[in-house]
C-alpha cells in the first residue's frame, strides 16, 4: 500500500533516516570536505572532475546539503532543489545561470534590496542584461512591461519590506503568454503558507535563513524548479563560483525545517492578532498585513495563501527621531533585521532608503518592518504599547 503523506509528515521525515553505521535516529553532520574514491576501478574511471551531486568533494555536493534538498523539494512539490550558502546566493545563482547578455527582466518594484541591486545595477552594467521595475501588485503593469527579449519575470508574493501583495497565478499567465519564465521569492510565506510552483511559477527561491531554519542561527538559500536549470546552477554557483552551504548550516536548517508547519501556524495566528490590535490602536499611523481586510491585495492573498505569515509593515504616529529612540524601550521584541526567528524582530525602515520613491506606503518619517516570533501575543502587544508610550 502506498500513501501520499501530508505536509507535516514530510517536513519531519523526508531527508531524515537511520544512520547506517551507528543506527542513530538522526543523520550525522558530515564535516569531511572530501570522500574516498570508489574502490572499483570502473566506478573510479567514470568519475568526472566537475561531477556534481556525487560524493567526491563537498563543494561538488555535501551529504547534509543533499538531505535538505530532498526535504525542500518535497515540501514545495518541486522536481529538484539546489541549496546554496544564502538566500542571496540562491537569487544570484538563478539569475546568473538563466540570463544571457541581451536578455530583459521584468522585476517587481518592491523586493529584497539585493534583487534590486543585482538586476538594476550589477547585471545591466556587467552583462548587458536589462530590467524594468514595475508595480507587480497590478499584473497589467507586468503585461505592459513585457518585451520580445523578456526572459524572466521576478516577484515576491508578499514583498519585503512593505508586504505588498502580488497575484502569482495572474503574473504566471502573463509571463508565459509573453514567452518568459516566472521566478518567485517565497521567503515571507515559506512552503507552509504558499507553494508558487503549484500556482504556475517556474522557479521558487527561499532564503532558508528565515522561516525554514526558524531559529536565527544559520544562513542558507534554495532554488526549486526543473532539474535542467538547477543542474546548471549547481555547476555554476556551487562548484565553479563556490557558493556551497556548509554541512553544519545544512544540518541546522534541516533540524529547523521539521517544525516549520507548527511554527508557521503559530506565527500566522499571532501576527493576525497583533495586526488587528495595531489597526485598532490610537497611536498607529498605518498598518499593512496580508491578513487584514484593509490591506491592499488582501483578497489575492486570501485566495493564494493558506496563512499570511509573520511580517507586518506599520508605523506609529511619532517623530522621525522617535523611530530610532523607541528601539531601546522594547523589552520582548528585539531590534534587529531579519525575520523568521523564535524572537520577534523589529527594524526601522529609513526614510532615506534609496528605493523610497517606490514604496507605496506613506514613508516620510520611515516605518517599521515587524517580524513576529513565537512569544505570547499578549506580551508582544504589551511591549509595542509600552515602547510607544515611552516616546510620546
Ligand atoms: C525576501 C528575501 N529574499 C532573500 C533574502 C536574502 O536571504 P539571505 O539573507 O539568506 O541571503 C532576504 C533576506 O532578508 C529576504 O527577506
Amino acid at each position: 500500500m502506498t500513501r501520499e503523506f501530508g505536509f507535516a509528515t514530510r517536513a519531519v521525515h523526508v531527508g531524515q533516516g537511520i544512520d547506517k553505521d551507528s543506527r542513530a535516529v538522526r543523520r550525522p553532520i558530515t564535516l569531511a570536505n572530501s570522500f574516498a574514491f570508489p574502490e572499483d576501478p570502473e566506478a573510479l574511471a567514470s568519475l568526472g572532475w566537475s561531477s556534481v551531486g556525487i560524493n567526491i568533494y563537498t563543494r561538488n555536493g555535501g551529504v547534509n546539503q543533499k538531505y535538505l534538498e530532498e526535504k525542500l523539494a518535497s515540501l514545495h512539490g518541486a522536481e529538484d532543489c539546489v541549496v546554496l550558502a544564502s538566500g542571496v546566493a540562491a537569487l544570484h545563482g538563478l539569475f546568473f545561470s538563466l540570463l544571457r547578455s541581451g536578455d530583459h527582466v521584468v522585476v517587481a518594484d518592491t523586493t529584497y534590496i539585493a534583487v534590486y541591486r543585482l538586476l538594476n545595477e550589477l547585471f545591466p552594467e556587467r552583462f548587458n542584461i536589462t530590467s524594468t521595475l514595475v508595480d507587480a501588485s497590478d499584473p497589467e503593469n507586468v503585461r505592459a512591461a513585457m518585451r520580445p527579449n523578456t526572459k524572466l519575470v521576478h516577484i515576491e508574493p508578499i514583498a519585503n519590506p512593505t508586504v505588498k501583495i502580488t497575484d502569482v497565478r495572474a503574473v504566471a499567465e502573463i509571463a508565459h503568454a509573453g514567452g518568459a519564465l516566472l521566478s518567485v521569492d517565497n521567503t515571507f510565506s515559506s512552503p507552509a503558507n504558499q507553494r508558487p510552483l503549484e500556482q504556475g511559477a517556474d522557479f521558487v527561491v527561499e532564503s532558508l535563513t528565515k522561516y525554514i531554519n526558524g531559529h536565527g542561527d544559520s544562513l542558507g538559500g534554495a532554488v526549486l524548479g526543473s532539474a535542467q536549470l538547477l543542474s546548471d546552477i549547481r555547476l555554476n554557483s556551487q562548484v565553479n563560483v563556490g557558493g556551497v552551504i556548509s554541512p553544519f548550516a545544512a544540518w541546522l536548517i534541516m533540524r529547523g525545517a521539521a517544525t516549520l508547519p507548527l511554527r508557521m501556524e503559530r506565527v500566522n495566528a499571532t501576527a493576525l492578532t497583533v495586526a488587528r490590535w495595531l489597526e485598532g490602536f490610537s497611536g498607529t499611523r498605518f498598518v499593512w498585513y496580508p491578513g487584514l481586510e484593509s490591506t491592499p491585495g488582501h483578497a489575492v492573498a486570501a485566495g493564494e495563501m493558506s496563512g499570511f505569515g509573520g511580517v507586518i509593515a506599520f508605523d506609529f504616529d511619532i517623530s522621525q527621531e522617535a523611530h530610532l529612540e523607541i528601539l531601546q524601550h522594547f523589552k520582548v521584541i528585539v531590534p534587529a533585521v531579519s525575520l523568521g526567528h523564535d524572537e520577534s524582530l523589529i527594524a526601522p525602515m529609513p526614510p532615506d532608503d534609496e528605493r523610497m520613491p517606490l514604496y507605496p506606503v506613506p514613508h516620510q518619517k520611515g516605518f517599521f518592518r515587524f517580524a513576529i516570533g513565537l512569544e505570547d501575543a499578549d506580551d508582544i502587544i504589551w511591549d509595542l504599547e509600552q515602547a510607544y508610550r515611552a516616546v510620546v
